[in-house]
């Protein structure tokens, strides 16, 4: 994606992402701009995080913790040269260790990104970056003090398809948003300490928050809880100015899997079935255009049908993409895209969707 400066107030522009993969900014870098990186967590997620980490020039792994020797002896036998442990303070108090990934339950997020900071460490949060905005904020604020880099994996926002959508969104493609409607269901994977909106919807919004250029208003969810006592079906709507409207549905009770996102604009419309081999994105120039003539009383309605087409979008894994950004950011000493800033607007708006979602669908300002 080209890293033309975007003029709006959610304008970040991304970096020159496909320029990192071959280092292009790093020719320079020295043995000291070697970033050496500590993994906690080595349970579902863990393995993408160190496989990947492992593939990013300029990056050693340096040490993987986990409570868990099972998860250690799998973590062993892929990496033998990587230091392993169940103690994280091991890792935090690590003098040669520069930066932590916390890849933890999200109960755990805050304590272990707050400790790591506090030894001085760069840190890659999972997603959802807190439990509380209250927890966001103190991190954000650790860190500039320290002068550190706080990144939350939103890992979509590194995929091909959200770059391509923010690039055909930024371009005016799709002309001025009407809407943003995603779908993300599955049977399970059930979590035991939070419930589906906190669990999946981190990566609807995140991806939301990168391609609608306002800041949201207003939060409306309603849900149902069937099971474990939490919510595991749940419907958010967020409102936008200019009449831009979002919604989210994430189920943890589907009996198929669906990751569509449909995004219509005034003057194009997309889907992007993630779950498609290829053709991933299709845009169609579709719309409806509504006119009055003073003499005329009757609105006139007319269709616009047009040509289909499938954008080409970048293959590389998007979790790759996103620790290389990681070690880029560190290195070149740059605030990523997905900062604390951008982890505090998604928490915000699970808190006002779980707000909502208890008093059974009232609506919440932000
Ligand atoms: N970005 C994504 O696409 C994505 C996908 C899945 C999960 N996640 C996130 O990753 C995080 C972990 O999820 P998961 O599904 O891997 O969970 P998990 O329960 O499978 O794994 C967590 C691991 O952390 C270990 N652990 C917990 N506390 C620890 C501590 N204090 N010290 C050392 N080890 C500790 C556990 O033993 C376990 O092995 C969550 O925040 C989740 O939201 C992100």
């Amino acid at each position: 994606m080209n890293s033309s400066p975007v003029a709006s107030s959610n304008a970040v522009a991304l970096p020159p992402l496909h320029t990192l993969a071959g280092s292009a900014e790093r020719t320079d870098q020295s043995r000291a701009d070697i970033v050496r990186v500590g993994i906690i967590g080595y349970g579902y997620w863990g393995p993408n995080i160190v496989r990947n980490f492992h593939c990013v020039d300029g990056c050693q792994v340096v040490s993987v913790c986990d409570r868990s020797s099972a998860a250690l002896e799998r973590a062993g036998r892929l990496y033998p040269d990587v230091d392993l442990t169940t103690d994280y303070s091991a890792i935090l108090k690590s003098p040669t260790i520069d930066a932590v990934a916390v890849v933890t339950p999200v109960w755990t997020h805050f304590e272990l990104a707050k400790s790591a900071l506090l030894h001085g460490k760069h840190v890659l949060v999972e997603k959802p970056f807190t439990c509380t905005s209250a927890q966001a904020e103190e991190l954000i604020e650790l860190a500039d003090r320290k002068n550190l880099k706080v990144m939350v994996d939103h890992t979509f926002l590194f995929s091909g398809p959200v770059m391509k959508i923010r690039e055909l969104v930024d371009s005016g493609t799709l002309g001025n948003l009407y809407y943003f409607d995603s779908t993300r269901v599955n049977l399970g994977l059930f979590q035991h300490d939070v419930n589906v909106l906190w669990d999946l919807a981190p990566h609807d919004l995140s991806i939301m928050d990168h391609v609608i250029e306002d800041r949201p208003e207003a939060v409306v969810a309603t849900g149902g809880r069937h099971l474990n006592g939490l919510a595991d079906v749940a419907f958010i709507t967020v409102y936008f100015p200019r009449n831009v409207i979002a919604h989210v549905n994430v189920n943890w009770l589907s009996p198929v899997k669906v990751r569509t996102t449909l995004i219509g604009g005034e003057q194009k419309m997309l889907v992007w079935n993630d779950l498609a081999a290829d053709e991933k994105i299709k845009v169609y120039d579709k719309g409806v255009k509504i006119t009055s003539r003073e003499d005329v009383h009757e609105l006139l309605v007319s269709y616009r049908s047009g040509d289909v087409w499938a954008p080409r979008v970048e293959q590389t894994e998007a979790l790759k993409v996103e620790l290389d950004y990681f070690v880029y950011c560190i290195v070149n000493d740059r605030t990523p895209i997905n900062d604390g800033v951008a982890g505090l607007r998604v928490v915000k708006l699970l808190e006002a969707a779980d707000q909502s979602l208890k008093a059974r669908g009232s609506i919440v300002a932000l």
